[in-house]
C-alpha cells in the first residue's frame, strides 16, 4: 500500500485533509497523527478489525492494550464505567493534555482494543490536529505510539515514515511533537490511584488535585520481578541498535568515566557514541556526541530523546554512553525511557 503524507499547518488546519483522514478511519483504515506527546498510529477504537490492523502494522503483541483517544470530555462516559470524583478532578485539571486514565470499560469497546482486559485507557490530547482528526474519525481513535514495536517512539512525521511507510494509509504531518515523551498513565480503578507510566504530568501536580497517589512497583524497581500493570511496560522498548549504557554520578566524574570508556572501546576496535547535554558536549573527545539540549531545561531533553536514539541507529556505533538526568519534575519520565532503552544497564561513579 502507498502511504500518503499530508502536511498540516496549525494556523490554518485544512478541513479537507482532516475529513479525508477521518474517512479512512471510519472505513477501517489506519492513519498516523501528531499529538503533543508523540505520534499516534490511529484506527477506529470501536472496530475490532481496525485494532487488529494496528497490532499487525506495529508488529505488536496483541495482549498489549491500546489507548482510546477522544476529543470531548463527555465521550468518556460512553466508554468508561465508574468514573470517580478523583478522575473527574484530574480530567478538569489536565484534559485535554498528556494524561491517560484507566477505567472499567463499557461493552462498546471491543476486547481487541483493550488486549482482552475489562479496563480501557482513555486520553484526550490537547494537540489541535489530533482533536480535529479524532472528531472527523467518529470520536474514538485507538492509538499506540506510531513506531514499530520495540523501537523508540516517533516525534516527527519523518520518524513515522521510517517505521510505517507502506503499512498504513496516511500520515498527518504536524511537525515536531512538543513534549516528546508519551503520556502519564494512571490507573483510576483503584484507590489511591496508581501511576503506571511516568510522564509530563508529574505525581506532584496530580497530588495537588487529588491527594496521595501510588506508583506501580514495576516502575520503581524494574528487576524486582513485579509484573507491571500496564502490559506494555514489560516489553523491551525504545532500544537503539547499539548497546546503551547510562553513567550516573557527579558531572565531572561522569565525563571522566565516559571519556575513559570510549577510549578503551576504541582500542578494542569498537566505535562509541555519547548522549550528552549542551553544558557537557564540548568536554568529550572528538567522538560522535549528540546533545539533548540544556541540562537545566528538562523539557528540551525530553523533546529530543527519542530523536537522538533514532539518530544513533543511522550511524555505525557499536555502543552508546549516556549521561543521567535529574529525578525531579519530569526527570523520572526521562529516566524511565532511558533506563528501558538501556535495558537498565547503569554504571555508578
Ligand atoms: O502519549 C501517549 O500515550 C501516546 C500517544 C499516541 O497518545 N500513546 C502511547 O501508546 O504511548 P502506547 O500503546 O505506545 O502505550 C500505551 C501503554 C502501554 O504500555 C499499554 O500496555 C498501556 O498503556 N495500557 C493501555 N491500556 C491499558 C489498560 N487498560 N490497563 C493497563 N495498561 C494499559
Ligand atoms: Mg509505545
Amino acid at each position: 500500500m502507498e502511504t500518503q503524507i499530508r502536511r498540516l499547518d496549525y494556523d490554518r488546519i485544512d478541513e479537507q485533509i482532516i475529513e479525508e483522514a477521518g474517512s479512512i478511519i471510519r472505513k477501517g483504515g489506519l492513519v498516523a497523527f501528531p499529538t503533543e506527546t508523540v505520534y499516534g498510529l490511529g484506527g477506529d477504537a470501536l472496530n475490532p478489525e481496525s485494532s487488529k490492523k494496528i497490532y499487525a502494522a506495529k508488529g505488536r503483541p496483541s495482549d498489549n492494550p491500546l489507548i482510546v483517544h477522544i476529543a470531548e470530555k463527555k465521550d468518556l462516559y460512553r466508554i468508561a464505567r465508574e468514573v470517580s470524583e478523583k478522575a473527574e478532578k484530574l480530567m478538569e485539571a489536565f484534559w485535554p493534555g498528556p494524561l491517560t486514565m484507566i477505567f472499567y470499560k463499557k461493552e462498546l469497546v471491543p476486547e481487541a482494543t483493550t488486549g482482552g482486559l475489562d479496563t480501557v485507557a482513555v486520553r484526550m490530547p490537547s494537540d489541535r490536529i489530533a482533536a480535529a482528526f479524532i472528531r472527523a474519525a467518529g470520536g474514538f481513535v485507538a492509538a499506540p505510539s506510531a513506531n514499530v514495536s520495540g523501537r523508540p517512539s516517533t516525534t516527527t512525521a519523518a520518524h513515522v515514515e521510517e517505521d510505517l511507510s507502506g503499512r498504513i494509509e496516511m500520515i498527518l504531518d504536524g511537525g515536531q511533537a512538543v513534549i516528546g515523551l508519551e503520556s502519564t498513565i494512571v490507573d483510576m480503578t483503584v484507590d489511591p490511584p496508581v501511576i503506571l507510566r511516568p510522564g509530563y504530568v508529574t505525581k506532584e501536580k496530580m497530588e495537588e488535585q487529588i491527594g496521595p497517589l501510588e506508583v506501580d512497583k514495576a516502575i520503581i524497581a524494574p528487576d524486582s520481578g513485579v509484573k507491571p500493570k500496564a502490559p506494555g511496560m514489560k516489553y523491551r522498548h525504545y532500544a537503539p541498535r547499539a548497546d546503551l549504557t547510562i553513567v550516573e554520578g557527579p558531572t565531572e566524574a561522569v565525563i571522566e568515566e565516559i571519556s575513559r570508556r570510549v577510549e578503551e572501546d576504541q582500542k578494542a576496535g569498537k566505535k562509541a557514541g555519547i548522549l550528552a547535554t549542551d553544558e557537557t558536549a564540548g568536554r568529550y573527545p572528538e567522538w560522535l556526541v549528540l546533545s539533548l539540549g540544556q541540562r537545566k531545561h528538562e523539557e528540551e531533553i525530553a523533546m529530543h530523546l527519542f530523536d537522538a536514539l533514532r539518530q544513533f541507529d543511522e550511524t555505525d556505533v557499536d555502543c552508546i554512553y549516556s549521561e543521567s538526568f535529574e529525578e525531579a519534575s519530569i526527570g523520572p519520565a526521562i529516566m524511565n525511557r532511558l533506563l528501558k532503552a538501556a535495558g537498565h544497564k547503569v554504571i555508578y561513579v
